[in-house]
């Protein structure tokens, strides 16, 4: 994810580019680029966020009435000078902004290499602008059309933005899967991620769909699909807030950041898996693959939510490679004399890639000679450097403190990385393994079912907003959902709530349960089902408040609960990409209810990166 700006007009564009850009930080600020035609087509870039950019640009001539810029969040290539977009075709004629990711780039390179072409960068989005150039030259045709047909042979997500030196009046834009709003203002056009860099010189916007592109070219605009339909512009007028329109119109990150995940999951598969023809690669994990088919043993280290997400690890890859797993606390891991063997592999999980507990479990595992994988979401962060390989979970930068989508991106990786570990050791019936893929690419759809109980789920948060304790009890592949479900609550609502295995209530926790405390049990339709039917009614004949997750037209649950909330049915080892989203909203509409500051919580930080 990352937020692009353009500008054509009257006024100095780099003025317009820049304030543009900071709004758009909140997708992401690894590096900064802007693109002007201020006596040629000249671009300015550099690592870091907006105001690094602006301290370069102080000194040089900007002089221009129309330009591009781009705050990135790396998917190829580390966040530097060099990967920074815009980015420049062969003839540094054409530059072009670009947010999403092109899957088929390494074919297009290969092609285009064989072609004579040299890259400057690393990224997929360099590939494309010489993919489109190349179009260009060799069909002779507009450059509109050259873009046109280059979208058409393009997989992937994009929202780009393209200029070209030979015409000093024209911009051209297309989106597919990632967004792009068209800015109409008397005599000037705006063109950006969102419509914050937009509304403060005009409210008249044009959202655009996928498959469609602008063409602004002499001071008219035209769209058209990537089929060459010409389309009437719907043009629509925004009155919202600033700061609404950078949560896309949600009251918080952490709720849009929940509601993202049907399109976040769907970005970490983008490329990976197809189930179609069975194919499932991670392009980081190549060179590796060997060494984690001949693990004799897997140690994942993490912290918090990934740790979590660890424990649901743990379970696929016992279940799918029979590797035996152990999931360490980075903290604990690092300050032990942990026995690390020789054929033993780590996996470190880390949405922000700068835990220090991780990053020190990290280097000690590597003092001592262990081959290290890591599971990040920001790229060229300081965990995926110290790593031997890895695979990012491409969600998109999270900014609410409790983590949501980063937690089923990582899910999402880790159960790709086992499939692949299993396929590879035979362990796993080729016909179990198609089933799975199949089930990965529904498991978007049925996030969005869940989703669709947002208001159910907000009316039940409204009867638990003065309670003082929660418990969450699952079993299996539930049982970290039932600690994520915990956790999230602790730390945004400030009610003291525990995770434990349903069975082991019976073990202590179970001399908590009255009639004042509410516990959430994480029983969909599995293999434990009838036992965890059996520990609802245990608290049920004590009194407690019994809120369940069930599948969807389970009927007996129902009747021993007082609230149930409905998931999809899926395979038992997704189960928790689905069964942890009610989780994640009642936390949310807990904490809003009670006044909490969702996004930031007392004491807490994004990421932990002292000790
Ligand atoms: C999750 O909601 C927390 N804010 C926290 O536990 C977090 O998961 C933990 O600090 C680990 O962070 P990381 O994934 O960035 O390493
Ligand atoms: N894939 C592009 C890159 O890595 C764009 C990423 C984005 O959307 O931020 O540079």
């Amino acid at each position: 994810m990352c937020g692009i700006v353009a500008y054509i007009g009257p006024r100095q564009a780099q003025d317009v580019i820049i304030k543009g850009l900071k709004r758009l930080e909140y997708r992401g600020y690894d590096s900064t680029g802007i693109a002007l035609m201020n006596g040629g087509l000249n671009v300015y870039k550099k690592k870091g966020k907006v105001s690094e950019l602006e301290k370069s640009l102080n000194g040089f001539d900007l002089n221009s009435h129309i330009g591009m810029g781009h705050t990135r969040w790396a998917t190829h290539g580390e966040p530097n000078d060099e990967n920074a977009h815009p980015h420049y075709s062969a003839t540094k004629k054409l530059a072009i902004i670009h947010n999403g990711i092109i899957e088929n780039y390494s074919s297009l390179k290969e092609d285009l290499e064989r072609k004579g072409h040299t890259f400057q960068s690393e990224t997929d989005t360099e590939v494309f602008i010489h993919f489109i150039e190349d179009i260009y030259e060799n069909e002779k045709c507009s450059l509109d059309e050259a873009v046109r047909l280059a979208l058409t042979k393009v997989i992937g997500a994009y929202a780009i933005v393209v200029m070209s030196l030979d015409n000093s009046e024209l911009l051209i834009a297309a989106r597919k899967g990632s967004p792009l709003v068209v800015g109409v203002g008397k005599g000037e056009y705006f063109m950006a991620s969102d419509a914050t860099p937009i509304i403060e010189y005009t409210n008249e916007v044009i959202y655009l769909n996928d498959y469609e592109m602008a063409i602004i070219n002499k001071g008219e605009l035209t769209i058209k699909n990537t089929e060459n339909l010409p389309l009437t512009p719907y043009i629509q007028t925004v009155d919202m807030e600033l700061e609404a329109i950078e949560k896309g119109g949600f009251d918080h990150y952490m709720l849009k950041e929940i509601f993202e995940q049907p399109r976040s999951i769907k970005d970490c598969m983008r490329g990976r898996l197809d189930s179609a023809s069975g194919r499932l690669i991670l392009g980081g994990l190549r060179e590796y693959v060997n060494t984690l088919v001949n693990a004799d043993r897997i140690l994942i280290v993490a912290c918090g939510t990934s740790w979590h997400a660890g424990l649901v690890a743990e379970y696929f890859f016992e279940e799918y490679c029979r590797i035996p797993v152990e999931v360490e606390y980075a903290s604990e891991f690092r300050y032990r004399n942990p026995v690390i063997r020789e054929g033993d592999v780590i996996i470190a999980i880390s949405q922000s890639g700068e835990t220090a507990d991780t990053l020190a479990a990290i280097e000690m595992a590597k003092s001592k000679g262990a081959i290290i994988f890591g599971v990040c979401n920001v790229v060229g962060s300081s965990i995926p450097r110290a790593t031997h390989a890895g695979a990012y979970t491409h969600a998109g930068p999270e900014i609410g403190v409790a983590s949501t989508k980063a937690f089923t991106a990582q899910l999402i990786v880790l159960n790709m990385i086992a499939l692949i570990v299993a396929q590879q050791k035979g362990t796993i019936p080729q016909q179990k393994f198609l089933e799975l893929l199949i089930e990965m690419e529904n498991i978007p759809e049925k996030v969005e079912i869940v989703l669709k109980h947002n208001d159910k789920i907000r009316d039940i948060a409204a009867k638990f907003i003065d309670t003082n304790n929660f418990l969450y009890l699952g079993r299996g592949y539930n049982f970290p959902v039932a600690l994520e479900g915990a956790l999230k609550l602790k730390e945004i609502s400030y009610i003291h709530a525990e995770g434990y295995p349903a069975a082991e209530m019976k073990h202590g926790p179970i001399a908590l349960i009255d009639e004042a405390m509410p516990v959430v049990f994480i029983a969909t339709k599995d293999s434990s089902y009838e036992k965890i039917v059996s520990n609802i009614q245990e608290v049920k004949a004590r009194k407690g408040k019994v809120i369940s997750i069930i599948t969807e037209g389970d009927t007996l649950i129902p009747t021993m609960s007082d609230h149930v909330i409905e998931v999809p049915k899926t395979i038992e080892s997704l189960m928790p990409l689905v069964s942890v989203i009610p989780l994640q909203l009642l936390s949310y509409h807990i904490a809003v209810m009670r006044d909490c500051n969702v996004d930031q919580p007392r004491n807490l930080a994004k990421s932990v990166t002292v000790e």
